[in-house]
């Protein structure tokens, strides 16, 4: 295999006045975080995460400024930002839906899964659409087998996968990213200022899939 290389010698650095890593973040590194690390270097994988939180991906401005923060070379959190497939380092879609590609996935029709993406949503894998709500992409294995085909949506895993099913989940996704919430998990007790937890499972059968009151297409899970 070849080893695909990228010219960052003489690539032109966008940057913006206002700084990527605001007091806001700074301030819940500082107090979420950094008790919880004997170094401030440690902090690197959440303040990366903050920042995608915050901006869907993670500019080199950035970079650096999170690295001057924690103290760092820029070096050193581009090459953990580059390392994990996780960081986006270049803009994404609000929806990244995410294919599993590998082999109790392949069996059971994933491969038709992304297919049916790819015409639904008119890119090929990797690439996002023109309105920029959605990338397409292919993971290896999630870790649920048990009811491929799976995938995910941002950060939902859904289940038991048809073209269908998958067609609702993605017709119902909220117009805004921001809205869209594990339908597992309490947000209600959340908002009152309590931990969320698991509230039980739904399941996206292969019938069908359920609205679900929060905005949200319903997933999913194993029984
Ligand atoms: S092969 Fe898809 S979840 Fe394991």
């Amino acid at each position: 295999m070849a080893w695909i290389t990228e010219n960052r010698r003489t690539a032109v650095v966008e940057r913006r006045a206002e700084p990527y890593l605001t007091n806001e973040i700074k301030h819940e590194l500082e107090t979420k975080y950094f008790p919880r690390y004997p170094t401030k270097r440690a902090v690197l994988l959440p303040a990366l995460h903050a920042i995608q939180h915050a901006y869907n991906w993670i500019p080199v401005q950035a970079m650096e400024e999170v690295a001057e923060f924690l103290g760092l070379a820029p070096a050193e959190v581009m090459d953990t930002a580059t390392f994990y497939e996780e960081y986006w380092l270049k803009p994404k879609g609000e929806y990244l839906v995410q294919v599993c590609r590998s082999l109790s996935c392949e069996i059971c029709e994933s491969g038709a899964l992304t297919d049916h993406c790819k015409k639904k949503l008119g890119v090929e894998v990797g690439e996002t659409t023109a309105d920029g709500r959605f990338t397409l992409i292919e993971l290896e294995c999630l870790g649920a087998c048990g009811t491929a085909p799976v995938a995910l949506v941002n950060e939902v895993l859904y289940e038991n996968l048809t073209t269908e099913n998958f067609d609702k989940v993605l017709d119902g996704l909220p117009p805004k990213a921001q809205d869209y919430k594990d339908p597992t998990i309490d947000w209600q007790e959340e908002s009152h200022g309590h931990a969320a937890h698991p509230a039980g499972h739904s399941e996206v059968s292969r019938e069908g899939v359920h609205s679900d009151p929060h905005g949200g297409a319903e997933g999913k899970t194993m029984n």
